[in-house]
């Protein structure tokens, strides 16, 4: 297993296409920038497998883009790979969003479900006021931040300074002494997917969702213990197209899931 370049994104593209998913671009790159990309050669020029790990500190790695290409599944190279970047992180925790394909490597290597995400998907019609929430300034960022580590229970420096060119929006909302919340919405190729949304209370994190959401298509990644967001994406026309599993392994997470409403993206947590 070797660290990859980002000259290799297009040999990542084409183990993904392998496996049905999107090319992705845009949130490549961003895993590129935050996170380590590893990948396993296939001999001929193309990769056989990757792995995205992105540590916060020494607390916690979040996992994803585990990939193996179909003509080598089920020889182990999953299981092996993910232990690779996990002892390389060497992190209390590690945490990922497994897929029904990942899941039962995930449970065998002793990882936990916490609890089911379904991705809402459809068109949006966008936002028709934005009166309670301002467009993050420079700043805002010590206080994001602030937040951010005490609700994820990690600190996620690189993933948050990184939010504000990522993040086609990105908005807060103040009070009186710092902010209430923070939200934003980031492209991923033709659909534009909600989130971070972190905030005090539901109230707050309905009010950013309604301002960050753009006109057109949209994907929301909603934790089950957020039924207020579930209601939010049914009242909008939005429906369930898949669900995923949060599973976390090693220490418990120091995190407060129930002012995490919408992760940065299910790679990130
Ligand atoms: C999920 C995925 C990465 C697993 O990769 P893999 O290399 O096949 O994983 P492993 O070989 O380590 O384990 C898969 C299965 O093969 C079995 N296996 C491992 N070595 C084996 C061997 N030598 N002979 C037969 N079976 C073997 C494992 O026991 C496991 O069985 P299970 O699924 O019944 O629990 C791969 O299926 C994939 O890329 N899927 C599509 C993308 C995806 O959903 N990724 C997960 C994102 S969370």
């Amino acid at each position: 297993m070797r660290l990859l370049g980002i000259d290799e994104l297009g040999a990542c593209q084409r183990l993904a296409k392998d496996r049905g998913w999107g090319p992705e671009d845009h949130k490549w790159r961003f895993l590129f920038s935050v996170g380590h990309v590893y990948g396993v050669d296939d001999g001929n020029g193309e990769l056989a497998g990757t792995v995205v790990c992105t540590p916060y500190g020494k607390d916690v790695a979040a996992i994803s883009m585990v990939l193996v290409a179909k003509r080598f599944e089920r020889r182990g190279l999953g299981g092996r790979m993910m232990r690779h970047v996990m002892d390389e992180a060497g992190t209390a925790s590690t945490c990922l969003t497994a897929t029904d394909y990942g899941r039962p490597l995930y449970e065998r290597m002793g990882f936990r479900s916490m609890g089911l995400c379904t991705t809402y998907t459809g068109v949006s019609e966008g936002s028709s006021h934005r009166s309670a929430t301002k467009p993050v300034e420079e700043a805002d960022m010590a206080a994001v931040h602030a937040l951010d580590t005490e609700v994820f229970g990690a600190d996620r420096s690189q993933v948050v300074d990184g939010l504000p060119t990522f993040c086609e929006t990105l908005r807060v909302v103040r009070d009186g002494t710092g902010i209430a919340g923070y939200g934003g919405a980031w492209r991923n190729g033709a659909q534009v997917i909600v989130g971070p949304i972190i905030a005090q209370d539901a109230e707050t994190a309905l009010t950013l969702v309604d301002e960050v959401v753009p006109e057109g298509l949209v994907r929301l990644d909603i934790d089950h213990r957020h039924p207020e967001l579930i209601d939010w994406a049914e009242r909008h026309g939005l429906r369930p197209a898949f669900t995923t599993t949060i599973m976390e392994f090693g220490a418990p997470v120091a995190n407060d899931p129930s002012r995490l409403f919408l992760p940065v993206a299910q790679a990130l947590g």
